[in-house]
Order: structure tokens, then C-alpha cells, then sequence
């Protein structure tokens, strides 16, 4: 048997709609494989009572499949469904690298990443490598067609998910169709600011890259009390503040010793609006 912790992740930050992604030091899905005749899959943890153990409906059995290989696989939950951390994303990571190791298959971890996000995409409608490949890279990645690129990095992060769901489906349906060019402008700035803060490890500048005018106001419509949060975040020092992927989880970089504060600030403008929430202190690991 071989045991493979795979990190959540932050889609997007903001500028990076569809591209830019870290792998998150916690929480965490813990996937445990072992060689069998056929794939059959056992889920348990965090909201596992909504996760399909049938291979053809889960992340998982669609990797197996791809890398021809059958297995037990056990899927602990670390990280909640529908949050906006990468949570199918990170059991299709786990699974790909596990089952790769266990049949000793000749795939690189970048090789595994398409292999991954097809696993994805059973649960999710469209292949997105944005949360599989910081999955499986760590660090911060950007997934364009032509390939992934990635660098480590450690930026301090507060990570607070609000006991509210909202499907992908949904937040994508909301993206706009069309955008002006002035947003474009302001967001490719943005976009260029916060891979240099990356690469620096700065997180004024991650934080003043997470803006984006074009995809994250509607999205944050679709979570109650956004505003408040980020506006809570930012008075207790966050650099900047966006919606974690399709959401609801609200993401703020920050300097390390400024997350705890961070985290009760947005825990109680959540709070505020009635909504129980929980924040991960955490950084791009
Ligand atoms: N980039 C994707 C989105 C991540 O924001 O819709 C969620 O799959």
C-alpha cells in the first residue's frame, strides 16, 4: 500500500482567471492505494457523504483508468467539496501520483498533470489544470496550453471557508462574456506584479496583484458577507484579498505574523452575517 498527502489549492488570485495556482501547506486529502484486480474506491472525511465512490462518477477512477491502473483506493478528506480548494482536484493528484508510483509508471509529476485534470473534469465538466498542477508541483504555478510553469515560493496565506457552498458550475456561469479594455489592461498589470511578487516572495506585491476587475466582482456576489470579509482582512493587515477559486473560500495574503489577526477579523465579519466559517492559516507550501 503507498500513502500520498496531496495539498488544496488557490485557483486564480484574483488576476489569474483560469491560470495562476498554489499548492496550499494546509489542509490536505490523504489517498491511500494498493494493487488490485479492478478500481474500487472507499471516500471518508470531510464531506465525504457527498463524494460518489462509483470509478466512473469520481476524480479518482478516471486516473486509474488513464494510467491503466487498478486499485483499492482509499480517499481521506482533508479538504471539504465544493469549497474552492482544489478539493477533486487534489484527490485526482493523489491518486495520479500514488497509482503511478505503485505500478512504477514512467510519468514525471509535469507528465501527470493533463493525466490529473481529465480526472477532474469528470466531476467538474471542463479539464482545469490550475488546481492539479500546484497539486501536484506545490508551489506556484501557471497553466497556459503550451505547459505548466512553477516556482517555489512562500508567501503567508489565511484561507477562510464559510459553511456556505457554491458549485463551479454556477461561478463559471457567471463569468463575463465580454470585458473592456481598460479591465484587461489593469488585470494583465496585476497579473505581471503578482508572478514577480511570487518569484521575490513578496507579499505586497502578491497582494496588490490579487485585483482583478473582470471575473472576481461577479463571483463575489454569489458569496454572502464578501465584502465585509475582505474589507475585515484588509484592516487587519492583508495585502490583498480574492475569492479562492470558484469560492466561497476567501483568500488574503499577508506577512506571517499578521495571520492569525487576519483570520479572527474575517471569521467575524463572517460571523456578522451569520455565517459559521473556518480559516486555515497557511502559505503557498
Ligand atoms: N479556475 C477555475 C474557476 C477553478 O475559477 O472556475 C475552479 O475549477
Amino acid at each position: 500500500m503507498l500513502t500520498v498527502r496531496a495539498p488544496a489549492t488557490s485557483a486564480n488570485l484574483g488576476s489569474g482567471f483560469d491560470v495562476f495556482g498554489v499548492a496550499l501547506s494546509r489542509p490536505a486529502d490523504i489517498v491511500r492505494v494498493s494493487k488490485a484486480d479492478e478500481t474500487t474506491i472507499e471516500v471518508t472525511g470531510t464531506g465525504s457523504e457527498y463524494i460518489p465512490e462509483d470509478p466512473e462518477k469520481n476524480t479518482v477512477g478516471a486516473v486509474a483508468e488513464a494510467l491503466d491502473a487498478p486499485a483499492h483506493i482509499e480517499i481521506d478528506k482533508g479538504i471539504r467539496p465544493a469549497s474552492g480548494l482544489g478539493s477533486s482536484a487534489a484527490s485526482a493528484a493523489a491518486a495520479a501520483v500514488g497509482l503511478r508510483d505503485l505500478y512504477d509508471r514512467d510519468y514525471t509529476r509535469e507528465e501527470l498533470v493533463p493525466i490529473a485534470a481529465e480526472g477532474e473534469a469528470v466531476v467538474s465538466g471542463e479539464a482545469h489544470a490550475d488546481n492539479v498542477a500546484p497539486s501536484i508541483l506545490g508551489g506556484f504555478t501557471v497553466a497556459t496550453p503550451d505547459g505548466i510553469t512553477q516556482v517555489d515560493t512562500s508567501i503567508p496565506l489565511v484561507a477562510c471557508l464559510p459553511e456556505t457552498v457554491v458549485s463551479t458550475r454556477d461561478a463559471r456561469r457567471v463569468v463575463p462574456d465580454r470585458v473592456d479594455m481598460n479591465d484587461v489592461v489593469e488585470t494583465v498589470g496585476n497579473a505581471a506584479s503578482l508572478t514577480v511578487g511570487m518569484c521575490r516572495g513578496d507579499p505586497e506585491l502578491v497582494g496588490r496583484g490579487m485585483a482583478d476587475p473582470m471575473v472576481t466582482p461577479a463571483r463575489a456576489e454569489l458569496i454572502d458577507g464578501y465584502d465585509a470579509v475582505c474589507l475585515a482582512a484588509r484592516e487587519a493587515g492583508a495585502t490583498g484579498v480574492t475569492v479562492s477559486g470558484a469560492g466561497p473560500t476567501v483568500i488574503a495574503a499577508c506577512r506571517a505574523g499578521d495571520r492569525r489577526a487576519i483570520g479572527s477579523a474575517m471569521l467575524d465579519a463572517f460571523a456578522e452575517a451569520d455565517i459559521t466559517a473556518r480559516a486555515f492559516r497557511t502559505r503557498v507550501g
